[in-house]
């Protein structure tokens, strides 16, 4: 089905300057970039977003992390763009992801690792609702 899902190129990524590699994976995948917006994320924000976690026992490390330095945010639209993403990605884990994923070629551990995406149709609206207003998703 034709799917959005929330991506988020982490501040280890834009620290290497590897926006536009990314994106090429993106669009080389036939993803469509139909938002996004660069920003330095506060601890609150970075906090409510990562809500789910917040009784992990890496919730504190991965916080700091995401507000360590600017992030890229798009929304990407797709067939089965959620699945889709997440094979691109490769596993969160940047040593068990997969050879030619972006977690592979980027990432440098658990935390530092490269991108996030949405995990369910269901959280993709939440995330997608969370950093971008509905007029602001530029649809084919
Ligand atoms: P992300 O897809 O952004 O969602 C939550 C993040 O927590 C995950 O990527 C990792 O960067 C980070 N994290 C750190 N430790 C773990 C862990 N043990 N399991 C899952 N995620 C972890």
């Amino acid at each position: 089905a034709l799917e959005r899902t929330l991506s988020i190129i982490k501040p280890d990524a834009v620290a290497k300057n590897v926006i536009g590699q990314i994106y090429s994976r993106f669009e080389g995948a036939g993803l469509r970039i139909i938002a996004s917006r660069m920003a330095h994320l506060s601890k609150s924000e970075a906090e409510a977003f990562y809500a789910v976690h917040k009784e992990r026992p890496f919730f504190k490390d991965l916080v700091s992390f995401m507000i360590s330095g600017p992030v890229m945010i798009q929304v990407l639209e797709g067939e089965d763009a959620i699945a889709m993403n997440r094979r691109l990605m490769g596993a969160t884990d940047p040593k068990k992801a997969d050879a030619g994923t972006i977690r592979a070629d980027f990432a440098d551990s658990i935390d530092a690792n490269a991108v996030h995406g949405s995990d369910a149709a269901e959280t993709a609206a939440v995330e997608i609702a969370f950093f971008f207003a509905g007029m602001n998703l530029y649809s084919r």
